[in-house]
């Protein structure tokens, strides 16, 4: 049985791996699978700004390739004050898997938020 504190600790276990030589902000997010699989990611910046891709996204992108797409939970943390909660772009994303899946957020200073993927993105977009 994976918990929210073995995520967690998936999370931080590869924060460092954090590519963000512009923002200095480091993410990482960690995914359950149904099969009670453990994928991660962390952001990935790029000197053309706007390729950067997050820390969800590659989470997400990391459990597909391995050809998992049933999410479960999702953790993301944190060393940044500024981050509060995923981008728009990975609302969408996540949604897109899970549109009712619990998140929880860590920040520094003990920031703790939970969300769920429907609340993130009311009325999200589906085909
Ligand atoms: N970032 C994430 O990886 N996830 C989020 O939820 C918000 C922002 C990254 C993108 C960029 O590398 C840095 O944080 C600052 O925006």
């Amino acid at each position: 049985m994976i918990t929210d504190l073995d995520l967690k600790k998936a999370a931080e276990k590869v924060i460092s791996y954090a590519y963000s030589p512009y923002s200095n902000v480091s993410v990482a997010a960690a995914v359950l699978t149904k099969n009670g699989n453990v994928y991660t990611g962390v952001n990935i910046e790029n000197s053309s700004y706007g390729l950067t891709v997050c820390a969800e996204r590659n989470a997400i992108a990391s459990a597909i390739s391995a050809g998992e797409k049933d999410f479960t939970r999702m953790t993301i943390v944190t060393n940044s004050k500024m981050v509060n909660s995923p981008c728009g772009s990975c609302r969408q994303v996540i949604f897109e898997f899970n549109n009712n899946m619990p998140i929880e957020f860590f920040g520094p200073d003990g920031y703790h938020r939970s969300f769920n993927s429907a609340e993130l993105l009311p009325e999200g977009f589906e085909l």
